[in-house]
């Protein structure tokens, strides 16, 4: 396991993000008016100058085109999910983003690949000059690569080979007090390399008591199991509210650049906020306790798993 960071010149890189970008899933839920999550999104554009998204979450483009119309001065930054199989679909999926949005281009572009795509990064393979050219066009500004325990192999095997150096800043993942979304192998890699990290999910999908207690809210068993091992130590730690604790944890990783959560609330909009205004260390022991509990879940169960199912 590796505790320390090397120092590097990577501090300055993806700096410019807030420690909370806004996640837009939940913009996608129709059960929810439309008008009352338009009404969400303009709150949201008001607090965040970052968004993430894409068009694979329901409805949310046409919720955030409807907010953007109302104040196309006050349109934030996007990262937004790309890809997927070969180089030559990139593009079409990047205007799939913009067009519906209005827009010329993205701030950050969020690789995620699949066969022969993620052959091809991992092997320093043409997609290198599509991402050049798709830079320098200004259609995506900047790219970073989405990890999961499953393609933690990619990532490594490029990483290794410094392919993506000068390229793509920086990795994003599910990182959250239930969820490392990194082979621990990659883990110790980003950390020992101080590679920019944005963590995505930031309360793991909703409070750790209704993870643990109410049957059906976690979506898969796993989580369930996580919140009844993780419940007693945010219980210890004093702090009331599980978005704020959430929040110190993602950030107590200093390579962690922000932290991205959902919500259709305005009133859990705000803890997320309120919690990302100060941020301050949990308390080592804490840290450390979930980490260690981290290690032991991605050896035992999220490496095995097949793609998709956790
Ligand atoms: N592969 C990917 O690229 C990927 C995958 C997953 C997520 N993401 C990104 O990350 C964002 C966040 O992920 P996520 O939505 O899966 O996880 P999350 O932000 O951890 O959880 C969101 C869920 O928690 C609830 N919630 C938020 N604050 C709460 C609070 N204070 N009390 C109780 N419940 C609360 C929300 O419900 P309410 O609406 O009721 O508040 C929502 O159902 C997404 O919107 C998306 O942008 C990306």
């Amino acid at each position: 396991m590796v505790s320390t960071n090397q120092s590097s010149n990577k501090s300055q890189v993806l700096s410019d993000l807030p420690p909370y970008i806004y996640g837009t899933t939940r913009l996608g839920d129709e059960k929810i008016p439309f008008e009352e999550r338009v009404s969400v999104a303009r709150a949201a554009m008001q607090e965040v100058d970052w968004f993430h998204t894409s068009h694979t979450y329901g409805s949310a483009l046409q919720v955030l085109r409807a907010a953007f119309d109302q104040d196309r001065a006050g349109v934030p930054k996007l990262i937004v999910k790309i890809g997927w199989s070969h180089a030559g679909e990139i593009r079409e999926v990047i205007h799939q983003n913009i067009d519906p949005l209005g827009l010329d281009g993205l701030e950050l572009g969020q690789l995620c690949l699949s066969g022969s795509l993620a052959e091809d990064y991992a092997n320093g393979g043409e997609c290198y000059e599509v991402f050049s050219r798709i830079k320098q066009e200004g259609l995506v500004n900047r790219f970073v690569l989405e990890v999961f325990p499953w393609s933690s192999e990619v990532a490594l095997q490029a990483l290794r080979a410094g392919y993506p150096e000068g390229i793509v800043d920086g990795y994003i993942f599910y990182l959250n007090p239930l969820q490392r979304f990194t082979s621990n192998e990659l883990w110790d890699m980003l950390v020992m390399r101080d590679e920019p990290i944005i963590a995505m999910r930031t309360v793991s999908g909703g409070n750790i008591h209704k993870l643990r207690d109410v049957p059906g809210y976690a979506w898969k068993p796993y989580l369930q199991e996580r919140a009844v091992e993780v419940a007693p130590i945010f219980e210890r730690s004093g702090i009331q509210s599980w978005t704020e604790f959430c929040v110190r944890f993602a950030h107590g990783f200093p390579q962690v650049r922000a932290t991205v959560g959902a919500t259709s609330h305005l009133e859990n909009f705000k803890e997320f906020l309120t919690a990302a205004e100060k941020i301050k260390l949990l308390p080592r022991d804490i840290q450390d306790e979930i980490i260690q509990l981290q290690y032991r879940w991605s050896d035992e169960l999220d490496v095995k798993a097949e793609p998709w199912t956790m």
